[in-house]
């Protein structure tokens, strides 16, 4: 009967326990996904404003479609979106993005050298 005793207290322990730590399996799982690249909302924002006009899955701009879809890269894994955020890379240093024949009739489209900034500091994974 003694020994009885003690197993609602140890039910209790237990349930304590889970409770401090609650699903810790999750973040385990989450930590061994490829995962893709978490757009920062100031990446987001300027690449919303600045190019997803030509690179989102309905453009009708059929070659900056296949080239970069920025949903495709959100959803893509780490090694794949690597190479795609290295190509990004590219443009800004190159200053080709948006592509200046489009820039003449949208010079509003522009990234300004801030935004450029921006987007290549994301590339790079450095901080701020
Ligand atoms: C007016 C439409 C348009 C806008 C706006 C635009 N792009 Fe593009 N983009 C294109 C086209 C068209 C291509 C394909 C160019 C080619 O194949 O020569 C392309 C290609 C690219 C590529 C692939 C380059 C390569 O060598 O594979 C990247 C990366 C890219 N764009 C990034 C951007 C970024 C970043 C922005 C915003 C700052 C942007 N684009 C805005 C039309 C656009």
């Amino acid at each position: 009967m003694k020994k009885l005793a003690f197993l609602p207290v140890a039910a209790l322990v237990g349930i304590l326990f889970l409770q401090a730590n609650p699903k810790p399996e999750a973040d385990t799982f989450h930590a061994m996904q490829p995962e893709a690249p978490a757009l920062p909302a100031e990446v987001k924002a300027i690449v919303q404003q600045k190019c997803y006009g030509c690179h989102n899955p309905q453009s009708k701009n059929e070659k900056g479609k296949a080239k970069l879809d920025w949903d495709a890269l959100e959803a893509a894994k780490k090694s794949k979106s690597l190479a795609t955020m290295g190509k990004i890379k590219e443009t800004l240093e190159e200053g080709t993005m948006p592509p200046a024949r489009f820039l003449e009739s949208n010079p509003d489209k522009k990234l300004t050298a801030e935004e450029a900034a921006t987007l290549l500091q994301w590339t790079t994974g450095k901080k701020k």
